[in-house]
């Protein structure tokens, strides 16, 4: 697997030098906010089939249009919504183009049987057939749970080129605790997807691999640059998703105003949250309520801060919401929400080195966990059905990432920074306080440089194996992803 790997890098690092060469041929500077906000249609049925194919998607507000690989001809895909704890049959007919070879999809966030999660190398879906993934919905093993999550290509080594030509869509679940709570509902639920991608002078997309992740120079939410959105004089539910291959959010509203947090990628806090700035690594999820109120004829814009505003570098502003409805308020934020779960005590503690492999000029060249390339014939963990375990990581690479788990939700119980000892070996040092917003359940955490955290959990229900890797699309490809197996004891 190892030497797999060198070769795929050193082939594909030649490619990533053209990353830095952003595209000089002149494209059309994008009118903010000249295209309203798309809203992805919903998909609702507990039997449906998604077509994936290339199709030509107008992203841009002028030009042509965007070829790109989709489910259903649309980007982001159609909204997958159900019940939790009802079972669906979603079917996928692989359409998509020769090169494409063969497909799966995981539905991210997801407590599926192994056969069902749509993992790197297994039960993958050969062009010119359709695959049928059953889901319980039984997240957390319990029927009730309401969650935003989402789908996409997961398929061995071209995760980063299949999300990025538009393998991406969200999938939430709604349970009757969620629904019975007074937050907004209907058309003032929305799900905002955001991804960056490189826009060339015909408005195309080609896939630039950069082993430290790719970047994107246009912002795209729900698929379109910089679009408006009217809204009312009230309170909006708002889903966030990062579907980024690599770049991280600094969301803020132009205005300062907080957002309330109502939720993470594993369901509702247990009390709302004022925050007015969130950070959002690729594939982490956060709901917030966003409130309008007393704003009537004014516009708002969200905001990437994540680089920090200096003179001729605004902050990126990714959509305007433009106050222009008078409305009634008819939703409001309860003071609490759902009860955190409680887990017993670990009884086995695992631990997980990440760190960079550079060559002779310092350039990553593969990314590994405890210093191994990702295998799939190698078992890197195979907790117990039923024990409960505590997991923590350590990141040495001069990079963040964004460490996704997959199966079940996961508490985090502390964070600290890395200190290497006398022979070299990371240890834990101070401690870095966990933030109320992170004391939730989560599948996908932020590990910057030099830090660790430790999260723990109780491995219910499903037998087999599951994927743990790093969520920056590139890293995930090249290398950062083990396996853990639940054994029946
Ligand atoms: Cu969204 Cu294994 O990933
Ligand atoms: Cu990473």
């Amino acid at each position: 697997a190892r030497s797999r790997w060198a070769a795929a890098g050193s082939a594909l690092l030649l490619i990533t030098v053209g990353n830095f060469v952003l595209s000089s041929a002149a494209r059309a500077a994008v009118v903010p906010y000249s295209v309203p906000l798309r809203i992805p249609p919903v998909l609702q049925g507990a039997e449906v089939t998604l077509q994936m194919r290339e199709a030509d998607v107008q992203i841009m507000p002028t030009g042509p249009p965007t070829r790109m690989w989709t489910y259903n001809g649309i980007y982001p895909g159609p909204t997958i919504r159900r019940p939790s704890g009802q079972t669906s049959r979603i079917s996928f007919r692989n359409d998509l183009p020769v090169t494409f070879d063969r497909a799966t999809i995981h539905h991210h966030g997801s407590h599926s049987r192994p056969s069902e999660d749509g993992q790197p190398n297994d039960f993958l879906i050969p062009r010119g057939s359709v695959r049928t993934y059953t889901y319980e919905h039984l997240e957390r093993g319990e029927p009730e749970w309401a969650v935003t999550q989402w789908y996409h290509d997961h398929r061995m080594d071209v995760t980063g080129r299949n999300v990025w030509n538009g393998l991406a869509g969200m999938f939430i679940l709604d349970d009757a605790f969620d629904s019975a709570l007074p937050l907004p509902k209907g058309e003032f639920d929305v799900p905002l997807v955001i991804a960056d991608k490189t826009f060339d002078a015909n408005n195309q997309i080609p896939y630039t691999f950069s082993i430290v992740g790719t970047l994107g120079d246009t912002w795209l939410v729900n698929g379109r640059p910089q679009p408006y959105f009217d809204v009312g004089d009230r309170k909006y539910r708002v889903r966030i998703l990062n579907a980024a291959n690599r770049r991280p959010l600094v969301l803020a509203l132009s205005n300062g105003a907080p957002m309330t947090q109502i939720g993470t990628d594993a369901g509702l806090l247990p009390a709302p949250i004022q925050r007015t700035s969130i950070i959002l690594q690729p594939a982490e999820r956060v709901e917030v309520v966003l409130d309008f109120a007393g704003l009537l004829g004014q516009n708002v814009v969200l905001m990437d801060t994540n680089t920090p505003a200096t003179p001729g570098n605004p902050p990126k502003e990714l959509m305007q919401f433009r106050v222009n409805r008078d409305l009634t308020e008819t939703s409001s934020v309860p003071a609490t929400l759902r009860p955190a779960p409680t887990f017993p005590t670990p009884t086995k503690d695992r631990q997980f080195v990440l760190r960079a492999v550079t060559n002779a000029a310092g350039t990553p060249t593969q990314w590994t966990i405890n210093n191994q390339a990702f295998d799939p014939n190698r078992i890197d963990a195979d907790p117990v059905l039923n024990s409960t375990e505590r997991w923590t990581f350590m990141n040495v690479s001069p990079q963040p990432h964004s460490i996704h788990l997959h199966d079940v939700d996961w508490q985090l119980v502390s964070r600290f920074q890395v200190v290497l000892d006398a022979s070299g070996n990371p240890t834990q040092g101070a401690a870095i306080p966990v933030q109320p917003y992170e004391s939730a359940l989560k599948e996908t955490f932020f590990i910057p440089a030099n830090t660790g955290f430790s999260v723990l959990t109780t491995f219910t229900d499903h037998l087999g194996p599951y994927m743990l890797h790093c969520h920056m699309l590139e890293h995930e490809d090249m290398a950062m992803m083990a396996r853990f197996v639940v054994k029946a004891s």
